[in-house]
């Protein structure tokens, strides 16, 4: 094929890429989202600070926009994210009484992903929980440290609840280096859900890399935790400079595991992109196919 997504397709996978609703009316944009990609992810309008700025209120707009254009496109989407400690409203950020927050965060779960039920291929439940620090612990956020570290556990369950036909993913960065203490504290918490029986479906790496690309054992990464038995997934990729090469060793990692399901690239033309001074993304700024293009076409098994 000759598309992305087409081509994912043929081995059963997606190729997405994170959008922002209030580009879909830009031509050229929505253009090359809809030629090429079968997956989207909205970059910023399902998370708290849009969907309940203030306790109670939610607010689905924006999150609609993108979930429509995707249903009369043909496009799955994932849904990011029902609990992060940033860009979240401080309202949130602000309650000291666990039975409060434990209430208020199942509410919010429960809400997000009731109005989207049966729409939604893949939630990140729980996104970034884990420290940069080392010890392969919980970071600090207001939900670790008002209600424990079973607050993860506690919020897969209330979305497996809510929307029992949505996947449900652990998505996190720096997690893509078998290596690192960081990616051995999300496989250990992985290893225990799986044992325990919580429901867990899904690891999103979230392949934020710089212009060496992967490391050389991201690879081994996505296989030993496909091993654990969660589909894995590229879900944030992008690469500083975009060089061909390391695209092509990011792709080709994921299509060697089987149980690695998709591709997203966060962002499509490098103005698009969070990091666009580093023009990490596979469309440049007229919406031209960049070198990375041809070589994630490729690596796909496609030309
Ligand atoms: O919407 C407001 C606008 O009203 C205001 O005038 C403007 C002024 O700064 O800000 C706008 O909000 C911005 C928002 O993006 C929407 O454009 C925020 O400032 C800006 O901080 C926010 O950045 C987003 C970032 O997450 C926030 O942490 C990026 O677009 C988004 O790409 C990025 O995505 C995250 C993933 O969710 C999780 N993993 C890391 C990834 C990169 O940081």
């Amino acid at each position: 094929a000759s598309t992305l997504g087409a081509q994912a397709a043929q081995s059963g996978r997606y190729f997405g890429a994170a959008v922002a609703a209030g580009r879909l009316g830009d031509g050229t944009y929505s253009g090359i989202l809809d030629r090429e990609f079968n997956s989207v992810t909205p970059e910023n309008e399902m998370k708290w600070e849009t969907t309940e700025r203030s306790r109670g209120s939610f607010n689905f707009g924006p999150g609609d926009q993108i979930v429509s254009h995707a249903s009369s496109h043909g496009q799955r989407v994932r849904g990011h994210t029902l609990v992060w400690h940033s860009q979240l409203p401080s309202w949130v950020g602000s309650i000291r009484d666990a039975n409060t927050l434990r209430s208020v965060m199942n509410n919010h779960i429960t809400t997000v992903a009731n109005h989207y039920k049966g729409r939604i291929y893949a939630w990140d439940v729980v996104n970034e929980a884990f420290a940069d620090n080392g010890s392969g612990q919980h970071r600090s956020s207001v939900f670790q440290d008002v209600l424990g570290n079973g607050f993860i556990e506690e919020a897969f369950r209330t979305a497996r609840s809510a929307d029992p036909g949505a996947k449900l993913c652990y998505n996190d960065y720096s997690i893509e280096d078998w290596n690192s203490a960081k990616t051995q504290g999300v496989y250990r918490m992985v290893r225990d859900f799986k044992s325990r029986g919580v429901p867990i479906d899904c690891v999103g790496f979230q392949s934020h890399f710089g212009a060496g690309g992967p490391p050389g054992n991201f690879q081994t990464t996505l296989s030993n935790f496909a091993a654990l038995g969660v589909d894995v997934q590229l879900t944030e990729l992008d690469i500083a400079q975009a060089p061909a090469g390391a695209y092509t060793n990011t792709v080709r990692a994921c299509m060697n595991v089987s149980r690695c399901t998709g591709i997203t690239v966060w962002g499509i033309r490098d103005s698009d992109s969070w990091r666009s001074g580093e023009n990490p993304l596979l469309f440049d700024r007229n919406g031209n196919k960049k070198a990375a293009y041809g070589a994630a076409l490729t690596a796909l098994g496609g030309t």
